[in-house]
């Protein structure tokens, strides 16, 4: 499985509904919608949170990829999936202790929805092996979280591979999303390393072509 998720951060904010149903394509498009929540203190931006996801979750039936960007995430769990959220990924690095991650973990999934855990391009790949086996998803952040339009750490492919080699050598079964930077140069590396899901903010909400755009990294 190879999709792209867009992130609704480099859309037109002033027109949520219209912007969704250009890449959902009544069901023939994009599959996944990537939504970055941002707290302004976990990260320096500020994007958007329940109200707005609760809005738009009325207007689609598109998956609701949610990328928490805040911290102590366990505050608000339960509150993202009221408003809509299909699968949740939380920062390892926004709680205070594994526990907390631990705790996190396990009351997404008691709620039977999906579970990521996602990492910064500091952060290496071993701090997830204590919980790995509980996750659906891994997220790999490749540009510092808090910005969309940002170029590819090139450092962070190798993370890709890293956890691929993992999967494949205990049987897991958890998806690789990536997340940053990603445009047509460095797209197909990053699928050839094992990515499923690759996010794009920019270069497909501002492209001229969305449904060009979208088929070609959905083929890369
Ligand atoms: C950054 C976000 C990304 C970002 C991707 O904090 O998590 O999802 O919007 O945008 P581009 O594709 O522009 O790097
Ligand atoms: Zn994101």
């Amino acid at each position: 499985m190879f999709t792209l998720a867009p992130s609704l951060l480099a859309s037109d904010f002033s027109n949520l509904e219209s912007e969704i149903k250009r890449i959902y394509m009544d069901g023939k498009g994009c599959k996944y919608l990537h939504l970055d929540v941002m707290d302004g203190v976990f990260v320096k931006n500020i994007s958007f949170g329940l109200p707005v996801i609760a809005s738009i979750r009325k207007v689609c039936g598109i998956i609701f990829d949610v990328h928490l960007m805040i911290t102590k995430p366990i505050r608000y769990i339960q509150n993202f999936i009221e408003a809509g959220a299909d699968m949740l990924s939380f920062h390892y690095e926004a709680c205070d202790n594994l526990e907390e991650v631990l705790k996190t973990i396990d009351l997404i999934k008691y709620n039977n929805i999906k579970c990521a855990v996602a990492i910064k391009p500091d952060t290496p790949v071993d701090v997830l092996l204590p919980f790995i086996d509980k996750l659906d998803m891994v997220l790999v952040m490749t540009v510092e979280p808090g910005f969309g339009g940002q170029k590819f750490i090139d450092k962070c492919m190798d993370k890709i591979g890293e956890l691929d080699k993992i999967k494949k050598e205990n049987g897991y079964n958890y998806f690789i999303e990536v997340d940053g930077g990603i445009n047509f140069d460095n797209a197909k590396e990053i699928k050839d390393s094992g990515a499923h899901i690759i996010v794009v903010g920019s270069g497909v909400f501002k492209s001229p072509d969305i449904q060009e755009t979208i088929e070609r990294y959905m083929n890369v």
